[in-house]
């Protein structure tokens, strides 16, 4: 018996992953583990594509329905993709292949809240789950799971499937044991509250508990998690994690925040990360984390002794931090607590924790509404991800991005954003390179201004022509020119540059 499967049971169902992928069929609801690169199936996506290709090559056919914990990586996704085997996928996706897929509209998305989607799926909002498939660390005697470097949604997809299969990875650190704090939210009508108050707060078992009856495969692998690395720093990040910088201290000038209370979220991306890396330098101490990733960053910042404790559902490392955390686990733990999805992005907890969240974003209007998800009104680029869970509960919510992409040619600010995915009523503040536009207590209106000052220098004249144009309107509480409103858009899509 392999020294991660400590039950018997469990280790008598040991095979190879292409039998195992026999147990999958055309149109399953296949609950995957997976958050970001970090935990999901090494072996199984790639055995399922295989089969997917040998249907395919006689002419049958093949896909099954995908449900993660947020994004992959190319060996789970993208092999799915490639093969042509996914026919619905939820909750996020960011892999290139899969992206291309669901904009030339071969396969169905669903872009979720995270932290509805376990819940959906336990509602049966989907049908029943066909098939949970979920990657751990080890199985002791008793047939308890131990998470590897995420937990997602696999606690709900273990607890609503029909069938488990369970890859045991011996590339994960046997170190991780300890980090995990499992906690099952009861079901409605029986929901009672979650009982965290701080981040670092424990409330359920390192391990996950299954029914073993429904373990149908075990499969050994030992596969690295495989992130992208980040871009490094350029001069306009570290312009944006400046301004990040002085919006905090404006918080503390304003007695809203003190140097050692700052509880952050952070999104996923370049310029979330380069935030964290303009922390190092700051006045703040004690920093803690309820997010739902944890990042190069905030390993730095626990490295410095400037973080005391990150609470998130999955790793998001590079390649280089991935090994870091493999080697050095036992230390991280100390600081770490990774929790169900559906935990890590409550909006009850996060409302009580009294956060800053900041995110990145596509593009935003004058007004503050924001557009995470869609270039141009109608091509995903990956999905809201926990940006909801955490901007519409936050303390204050943020947004960052440089001011222009792809050159000059696209604005991040734009008179009427192409797709809403948070309203003018939940966005609080948002952050460029060229300061940050604080819309608190302030009318549509009012806005405008901030928002201006924080696009870029070519196109606030664009800007103020619109708003010249929206004075016009006979209604003055959110003023539009609806003829001209999509004007940028257009004229990227007809030639090449917002700027038309
Ligand atoms: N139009 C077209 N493309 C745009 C764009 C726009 N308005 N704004 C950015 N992009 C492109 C960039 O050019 C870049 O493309 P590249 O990879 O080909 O170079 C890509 O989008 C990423 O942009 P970048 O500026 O490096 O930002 P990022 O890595 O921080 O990502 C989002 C920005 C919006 C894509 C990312 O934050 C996201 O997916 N957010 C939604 C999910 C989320 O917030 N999750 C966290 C919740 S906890």
């Amino acid at each position: 018996m392999s020294s991660r499967i400590s039950n018997a049971q469990l280790a008598a169902k040991v095979m190879s992953s292409d039998d195992a992928a026999q147990f999958v069929n055309h149109g399953d609801k296949v609950g995957m583990s997976g958050f970001t690169g970090a935990a999901y199936p090494k072996a199984l996506p790639t055995s399922i594509a295989n089969r997917a290709t040998q249907f395919h090559d006689r002419g049958n056919p093949f896909a099954i329905d995908l449900f993660t914990g947020a994004s992959t990586a190319p060996d789970c996704d993208g092999v799915l993709a490639e093969a042509n085997a996914i026919n619905y996928r939820m909750p996020y996706q960011s892999d290139p292949v899969i992206r291309n897929r669901i904009n030339a509209g071969e396969t169905k998305y669903q872009d979720i809240h995270l932290s509805h989607s376990a819940m959906q799926v336990e509602q049966g909002f989907f049908g029943q789950l066909d098939i949970a498939i979920v990657e751990v660390t080890r199985i002791t005697e008793e047939g308890h799971l131990i998470p590897s470097s995420g937990v997602g949604n696999n606690l709900e997809f273990l607890d609503s499937a029909k069938q488990v299969i369970i890859e045991v990875n011996s590339w994960q650190s046997l170190e991780l044991e300890g980090m995990a704090d499992i906690y099952r939210v009861p079901l409605l009508p029986n929901r009672t509250p979650i009982p965290i108050t701080k981040v670092g707060d424990r409330i359920g078992t390192p391990y996950i508990e299954i029914d073993l009856e429904k373990v149908v495969a075990v499969v050994e692998t030992d596969a690295p998690d495989r992130n992208s690395p980040f871009k490094p720093f350029d001069e306009v990040s570290r312009q944006i994690a400046g301004n990040f910088l002085d919006f905090l201290e404006g918080e503390v000038s304003a007695g809203r925040l003190t140097y050692d209370g700052y509880i952050m979220q952070s999104g996923v991306g370049n310029v979330p990360n380069a935030v964290m890396a303009g922390l190092l330098d700051s006045k703040f101490e004690n920093i803690q984390a309820y997010t739902e990733v944890v990042q190069d960053g905030m390993l730095d910042l626990i490295d410095a002794g400037k973080m005391t404790v990150a609470s998130a559902t999955s790793f998001a490392l590079s390649p280089e931090y991935a090994e870091k955390m493999n080697r050095e686990a036992a230390r991280y733990r100390k600081h770490l607590v990774t929790r169900p999805l559906q935990i890590s992005n409550s909006p009850e907890v996060i409302r009580r924790m009294g956060l800053i969240a900041s995110n990145g974003m596509i593009e935003a209007d004058i007004y503050g509404n924001i557009n995470s998800t869609h270039v141009g009104g109608s091509r995903i680029m990956n999905g809201i991800g926990g940006s909801g869970d955490f901007t519409r509960n936050a303390f204050v919510s943020s947004f960052i991005s440089p001011s222009v992409a792809k050159g000059d040619a696209i604005s991040a600010v734009v008179p009427f954003a192409s797709h809403i995915d948070h309203t003018e009523h939940d966005a609080m503040v948002v952050i460029t390179e060229y300061g940050y536009a604080d819309l608190r207590g302030l009318s549509p209106r009012d806005r405008v201004s901030k928002m201006i000052a924080v696009a870029h220098p070519e196109y606030r004249p664009l800007l103020e022509e619109y708003v010249e144009r929206a004075s016009k309107n006979a209604f003055q509480h959110t003023p539009h020119d609806l003829k001209t409103a999509f004007d940028f858009h257009i004229n990227l899509q007809e030639k090449g540059s917002m700027k038309g």
